[in-house]
């Protein structure tokens, strides 16, 4: 069956990334949350997609000047009524501790190189013990290769945004066991191929109902997607079991 990723949690109905959004995937019945991860000034993890905190918070100004204590002030639900801060990384992971979902951390590392923070995210999932549950992703597979590197135990997937050729080669060239290929990127028989050859497929970001059914149709591997709850309806109708 054809998982479920709640991309930057179940964001078409819940500010993204955040806790909020997060929880409501998992009571959605999502299969897994996608989050973004950034470093403060002061070196934590936090849960952010943008590098500046303009968009999607009361702040302005580039995560990596935030000291922790700072960054927690802004409000990452800006049009809801209740306010919520960035959660840092660590505080997801323990609230993973309480249920069985997976989590898809995208390193967001293209633009600012934010040097250690591989090493932060690993030693954080290790403490948490859930190397397991974990895929590390990023469209920096420089960024993947090292963290397979520091932990490979923890499974890491290349995002891309344009078609490489036989995919299923360069992932496993670079040990990664899956691949997170925008959605209209690939056609069918490359999908279908690259999962025969024990490779998972996950396209990003799966939101019209003619998308997930192409997709069900074929047993892709997972999709992510804003609306997990719309997903779930229609793998309800496209497929069984
Ligand atoms: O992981 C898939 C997707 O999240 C990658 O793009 O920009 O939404 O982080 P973006
Ligand atoms: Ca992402």
């Amino acid at each position: 069956m054809t998982q479920i990723f709640a991309h930057r949690g179940y964001s078409a109905s819940f500010a993204e990334n955040t806790m909020s959004s997060f929880i409501e995937a998992g009571n959605a019945g999502a299969d897994g949350i996608e989050l973004d991860v950034q470093l403060t000034k002061d070196g934590e993890v936090v849960v952010i997609h943008d590098e500046k905190v303009n968009r999607t918070t009361s702040g302005y100004g580039f995560v990596k000047d935030f000291l922790f204590k700072d960054l927690r002030k802004l409000n990452a639900n800006k049009k809801g009524a209740k306010k919520e801060p960035i959660p840092a990384l660590e505080e997801v992971l323990e609230w993973l501790k309480t249920n069985n979902l997976q989590c898809n951390i995208e390193f967001k590392n293209g633009l600012i190189p934010y040097d250690g923070m591989e090493e932060k995210v690993v030693q954080l999932v290790r403490k948490y013990d859930l190397s397991q549950r974990i895929i590390f992703s990023s469209f920096n597979h420089y960024s993947i290769v090292y963290s397979y590197r520091l932990a490979p135990e923890i499974e890491t997937a290349p995002l891309f945004i344009e078609s490489i050729y036989m995919p299923w080669i360069y992932s496993q060239s670079i040990r990664a066991k899956g691949i997170h290929p925008k959605h209209s990127t690939l056609p069918d028989h490359i999908i279908k191929t690259t999962m025969e050859n024990g490779i998972a497929v996950r396209p990003y970001t799966v939101n019209k109902d003619a998308h997930m059914h192409r997709f069900f149709k074929i047993n892709c591997s997972a999709i992510i997607t804003d609306d997990p709850v719309k997903a779930i309806q229609l793998r309800k109708l496209y497929q069984k079991g």
